[in-house]
């Protein structure tokens, strides 16, 4: 029998008690959770004792690092060009990754994206590709390797071996309310990243109504928190605080986003979706060391939507194939005349989520077609009557839940609505 170095009541006690836990207590507790030594209640009251009392910059290093050892690493280091990724913190309409990761792959800097599905509100990269015809997420790592070797890109399923403690641990969190703790969202997010082995990391931390943190100084903190753990691993890391007060682009939902990323790469799209992916790439770009480049010229010469379709091919995709369209749709109009000064990024996700663009349950399938159009953006004249969102779904029976979850979510105004001047609000470095 395995004597085990600690009880896990004296560490729950511990931390409940505003201590800071050791290395060795970190490094027991996350291992004999792994291997269901300390049970669930135990790491639920431990999470809400984190939660309350914070954790030490150290704890959280520890943590991390507790986290990466429960899992397996990846290794990048058989390439030929440098690696640099880019994570999103979450949000509406977020489908940024679509056209930046061949974006940045045109300048010979390889993209491993290992993304995730969407779960609530927020839309998961995976479900939107998947809504092109023939395409697949799952990936060998030996595939992962050769695919970036070969064109550059790769965006495909997180394998399971990574990070193994945060599985358990975040599934565990969506069900004790423990998700909204910036140690715990930034060990969870950082081990992954670090365990996938890329040598640089752009962070992007939303900030606004349809992102886990709702005001800047506590993005600010999650960032900085997050930038400090990749630099103590070897990770060139710098972040983005960047608006999710209103969804990104005109669509949301996961056929509408693909057909959006497309006219990106086709060197059109929305202006917040080009400003944000351009931003985002140079500094990918500059974390591997280039920075004399012209990024916006690759999306509209073609470059990048070369690379966008050999990734698509490469894992089964066409390109080429229609995007699948909603049967049913239903238009949600201005009630009257002025300038639109709110579109609530939260309300439109989840109006986009009840018509079958997201899921409640991990388990639950999504809709390929499901999601919402938008017209009109804030800052901009309407008049009463005139469309401002389409929503599109396959089971018309969801328009009624989806346009109750859209009561507050827009307000017309008479003056000009307090619009960002720009997408990014600061960089972290
Ligand atoms: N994303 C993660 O991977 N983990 C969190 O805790 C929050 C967002």
């Amino acid at each position: 029998m395995t004597v085990e170095a600690f009880d896990t009541v004296d560490v729950i006690a511990a931390k409940r008690d505003g201590q800071a836990l050791s290395k060795e207590q970190i490094d027991w507790v996350i291992d004999a959770y792994t291997r269901g030594v300390v049970a669930e209640e135990q790491m639920a009251a431990l999470a809400m004792a984190i939660f309350i009392n914070d954790m030490e910059p150290v704890e959280i290093a520890n943590w991390t690092q507790a986290m990466i050892a429960s899992g397996e690493r990846m290794d990048f280091s058989s390439l030929t060009r440098p690696t640099s990724d880019k994570h999103s913190t979450g949000g509406v309409g977020d489908k940024i990754t679509l056209p930046l990761a061949p974006l940045v792959a045109v300048f010979d800097v390889a993209v491993p994206q290992l993304s995730g599905r969407g779960l609530g509100h927020t839309g998961g990269t995976l479900d939107k590709l998947e809504s092109i015809p023939g395409w697949q997420a799952g990936l060998s790592n030996a595939a992962i390797v050769d695919q970036l070797e070969d064109i550059g890109a790769v965006i495909c399923a997180a394998g399971t071996g990574l990070a193994s403690a945060d599985k358990k641990l975040y599934a565990l969190r969506d069900t004790t309310s423990t998700v909204d703790c910036i140690p715990l969202i930034a060990s969870s997010i950082m081990s992954k990243k670090i365990a996938e082995g890329t040598s640089g990391l752009v962070l992007d931390v939303k900030v606004g109504s349809g992102a886990f943190m709702k005001d800047l100084r506590k993005a600010r903190t999650l960032a900085q928190t997050m930038v400090d753990l990749g630099q103590a691993a070897g990770v060139n890391t710098s972040a983005l605080l960047t608006d999710m007060s209103t969804p990104l682009g005109l669509t949301v939902g996961n056929a509408l986003e693909v057909r959006e990323s497309v006219e990106v790469l086709a060197g059109g799209g929305p202006a917040d979706v080009v400003d944000l992916t351009v931003a985002l790439a140079e500094e990918m770009l500059r974390l591997a060391g280039k920075t004399d480049v012209d990024v916006r010229a690759a999306l509209s010469d073609g470059r990048a939507m070369d690379v966008w379709k050999r990734m698509i091919r490469a894992q089964n995709g066409d390109p080429e194939a229609p995007l699948p369209v909603a049967e049913h749709t239903e238009v949600v109009t201005a009630t009257e005349s002025g300038v639109l000064t709110k579109l609530d990024a939260l309300s439109v996700g989840v109006a986009s989520w009840r018509l079958g663009a997201g899921r409640a349950r991990k388990e639950d399938p999504v809709q390929d077609v499901a999601g919402i159009e938008l017209h009109a953006k804030p800052g901009d004249s309407v008049t009463a009557g005139q469309p401002l969102m389409t929503l599109h779904t396959a089971t018309p029976e969801r328009f009624s839940r989806a346009i109750a979850s859209l009561d507050d979510a827009v307000e017309i105004g008479g003056d000009a609505a307090s619009v960002p001047e720009s997408i990014v609000f600061e960089k972290i470095t």
